[in-house]
């Protein structure tokens, strides 16, 4: 079997997943038709063309606009449900799934719209297929504490369907301190939580996502690498990094896939993880990362089975079920 066929056959969890980062440039043209909603392309071509990214906030805003979009109900499930299709295509098993609140709410588009359509287009993939999904919420960290205790309130009916909490957005300028009284109430509500952390961001931002936050993971991470005593206590405590190599590639965070640093973080020790982040914008789901990393770094078929056990280790899976999946992981003959 070749290193691309594993790929397809092994089980895999993703854990860093934005559902807006998911919305295909065909649904944001129908949707925007649909709710005469202006955008500043007219083709799928020039949607596709616009895709071009020097830094992390040449990205979001685009994000940002593409969401406009997202009206009502129909919308949400159609946009989860496409995502959870990619999931059985790519065989994701499970996946842990980002969604930014203060994206709609800010535009008058309550919880009460999105919850619903998500909500019905996971319990859909469930039924059908076996999905196993969990949600994190995540605040937008250019906007105020004040607005994200807002959304935290505003979730409150909604709990029993959330499971984390997280940090996006754009990275400097927002250290993780912004939002620790925010995050210590997330914890006494129960919620499990993560943050964006040197992404862009310098790695003191990941110390802070760790000791202010008290994350159970790092999304991204990658700039760890520029700090040893960070790199012991990553490796020490086992704590979980969710890696989106496609996205830092397209984010301009290495200059190409050859430079990208996730073998030496996994060869380190570290709990590494491979993501799609936003892959409608960066030119692929789960698979296409791992082809990638295939295609351009000496990725070893031990390496591809570690990186695919760690995606269920690092999740919030209950432990047997980790362990099964894990075991799946080694079952799957070359
Ligand atoms: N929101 C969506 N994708 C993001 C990323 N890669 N970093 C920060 N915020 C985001
Ligand atoms: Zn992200």
């Amino acid at each position: 079997m070749t290193i691309k066929t594993l790929i397809a056959q092994l089980p895999k969890a993703e854990l860093h997943l934005h559902i807006e980062g998911s919305l295909e440039p065909e649904l944001m043209m129908a949707l925007a038709k649909k709710h005469n909603v202006a955008l500043p392309y007219q083709t799928l071509e020039e949607v596709k063309a616009a895709y071009q990214f020097d830094s992390l906030q040449s990205f979001l805003d685009l994000y940002y606009l593409g969401a406009n979009v997202l009206q009502d109900e129909d919308d949400f499930f159609q946009l989860m449900w496409a995502y959870l299709c990619h999931c059985r295509e790519d065989n994701v098993v499970h996946t842990e799934i980002m969604f930014d609140p203060q994206t709609h709410t800010d535009r008058g588009i309550g919880f009460d719209v999105f919850m619903p359509g998500f909500l019905r287009a996971i319990e859909k993939a469930r039924a059908e297929w076996g999905q196993s999904c969990l949600l994190i919420m995540s605040f937008l960290r250019h906007l105020s504490e004040q607005s994200a205790f807002e959304t935290l309130a505003s979730a409150e009916p909604w709990l029993a369907h959330i499971d984390a909490v997280g940090l996006d957005s754009s990275e400097l300028g927002n250290p993780p301190e912004k939002f620790a009284r925010v995050f210590a109430k997330a914890g006494e509500l129960g919620l499990l939580r993560v943050a964006h952390a040197g992404e862009e961001g310098p790695p003191e931002y990941v110390w802070e996502a760790l000791d202010v936050l008290n994350v159970d993971r790092i999304d991204h991470g990658v700039r760890s690498i520029e700090d040893d005593a960070l790199m012991a206590r990553l490796a020490e405590e086992q704590m979980a990094l969710t890696v989106c190599p496609l996205s830092n590639i397209k984010l301009c965070v290495f200059d190409d896939m050859t430079q990208h640093n996730i073998l030496a973080l996994l060869d380190k020790g570290l709990l590494v993880t491979v993501n799609a982040d936003d892959p409608s914008y960066f030119g692929g789901y789960l698979n296409q990362n791992f082809l990638a990393m295939a295609e351009h770094l000496p990725l070893t078929e031990a390496q591809l089975r570690r990186l695919v056990a760690n995606s269920f280790t690092a999740s919030f899976l209950p432990d047997e079920t980790k362990q099964k999946w894990i075991d799946a992981v080694y079952a799957v003959a070359v």
